[in-house]
Order: C-alpha cells, then sequence, then structure tokens
C-alpha cells in the first residue's frame, strides 16, 4: 500500500486573511502527534509531493486555495459526467485541468474554514464546484473559525461534502476567534506573520480543542485505512 497524501486546505482567498496562520496551527498540532504517522511534505508550493514509499506514512501538506488563482466557475462540462477514473483531460479550461491534477494527488483532506455570513467562503464551494470525481469517495474532515467556531459554516461544507460523496469523518473543530484579529494598514506583506492571541490559544486549551484535533487525524488515518 503505498503511503497516504493528506491536505489541509487553506480555504479563504482575501489579503489579508487569517486563514493561513490558523492552517498552520493545525497542520503544528497534527504534526506533533506522535500517533498520527505523519511525514512533513517538503515542498512549499505543496503541489509537488515528493517521493516516499513507506506505506506507514501520511505525508501532510498544506493546499492554499488562494495559489490556484481559480476564476468564478467557467467550466461548460458538468464534473460528474466526465469519465470517473480520468476525468481530467475532459475539462474545458486549462485551469480546472490544473485544479484537477493537484486535487488528485491528494488522498484525504482537511478543510479548513472560516464562516462566512453562517456559510462557507465563496472560494472554497467555487473550487469543491469545479471538480466531482477527485473528491469523490476520498476521506475528509472539517475544522470551521469564526467569533463562535464556525458551526455554521461546517455544518453547510458537511452537506456539500455529503453530495460530493466524500467519505467525511464525524469529528469536526469549531475554533472560536475572539482576540486574534489582523494588523491595520497595508497587509498584504504581513499576512503570514498574523499571530494567535494568547486568550484564543488558552480558550481552545480548556475546551479540549488539539485533543478533538487529534481525534479528527486519527479518524481520518482509519477511513485512509479503509480505503
Ligand atoms: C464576508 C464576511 C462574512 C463574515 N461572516 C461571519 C459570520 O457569519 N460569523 C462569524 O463568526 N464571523 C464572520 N466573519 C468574520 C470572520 O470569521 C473573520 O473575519 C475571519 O478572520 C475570516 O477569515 P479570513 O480572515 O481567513 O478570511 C465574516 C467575515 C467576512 C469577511
Amino acid at each position: 500500500m503505498p503511503p497516504k497524501h493528506v491536505a489541509i486546505v487553506t480555504c479563504s482567498t482575501r489579503t489579508p486573511r487569517l486563514n493561513p496562520t490558523i492552517t498552520q496551527y493545525i497542520y503544528d498540532v497534527l504534526a506533533s502527534d506522535p500517533t498520527i504517522p505523519t511525514r512533513k511534505a517538503t515542498s512549499p508550493s505543496n503541489t509537488d509531493i515528493s517521493p516516499d514509499t513507506d506505506p506507514r506514512h501520511i505525508t501532510l501538506s498544506i493546499l492554499d486555495l488562494a495559489a490556484q488563482s481559480l476564476p468564478l466557475y467557467d467550466e461548460n462540462v458538468i464534473p460528474a459526467s466526465l469519465p470517473p477514473t480520468d476525468p481530467t483531460p475532459h475539462y474545458s479550461k486549462e485551469h480546472t485541468r490544473a485544479w484537477s491534477k493537484v486535487v488528485r494527488q491528494y488522498d484525504a483532506f482537511i478543510f479548513v474554514t472560516p464562516q462566512y455570513n453562517w456559510s462557507i467562503p465563496a472560494s472554497l464551494k467555487n473550487a469543491l464546484d469545479y471538480l466531482y470525481f477527485e473528491w469523490r469517495g476520498k476521506p475528509a474532515a472539517i475544522v470551521s473559525y469564526g467569533s463562535r467556531g464556525g458551526g455554521k459554516a461546517a455544518e453547510h461544507l458537511r452537506g456539500v461534502l455529503n453530495g460530493l460523496k466524500m467519505q467525511v469523518v464525524g469529528t469536526s473543530v469549531g475554533l472560536p476567534v475572539k482576540f486574534t484579529g489582523l494588523p491595520v494598514g497595508n497587509l498584504s506583506e504581513v499576512e503570514e506573520r498574523v499571530e494567535i492571541d494568547e486568550r484564543d490559544l488558552e480558550g481552545w486549551k480548556e475546551a479540549g480543542v488539539e485533543g478533538m484535533m487529534k481525534n479528527l487525524g486519527m479518524e481520518l488515518v482509519c477511513e485512509l485505512d479503509k480505503a
């Protein structure tokens, strides 16, 4: 059995944004869990997975939707109507073929989504809608964040992922963001440096968030073992 590749997906695409900071936090929690046999990806672009032949390994990568630069959905084919085993060449647009190739590299996904007006950001729905068989049947997990943890976004996302016939694990994690904020001013160069406020981190620890995150990781690994 080959090693498995798990993408931790950064779902908001605006500048500035909090999402890369939250995604990195989740990556760090999962990568530090000795019960999850992770191996860090070597490519910062995370679309180029280096070879690994150890079947026990799970490679965790961060996949940033902002880096995909997908336009608002403009395909003229319906993804679910394409050949299931190799849909990629059948898309009408080069950006869809490129996105299809990226997603096909991964065996499972952890979607890290903010809540926008009680739902997921349009960037995430757009990226999901572009494809179908590239998602279908693969394990997925949800981490949301918002002032109260982004539970409504998580609920909507679960419905969408079920529609794509993904294997969504039972545990989802909601991170209430009460104190962490983006600095003011021209931020296009500094967004990666936004730090999680200690008071939020403390609140998450008290709520057992890191333990829940590890459960989520283990559930994903169990789903991957079934595949
Ligand atoms: C368009 C928009 C809608 C939002 N709606 C909600 C909401 O419904 N509930 C909530 O808790 N926070 C909401 N927020 C606050 C976001 O959770 C917060 O701005 C967070 O930083 C967004 O993630 P991002 O910075 O990675 O884009 C909203 C923010 C934006 C930009």
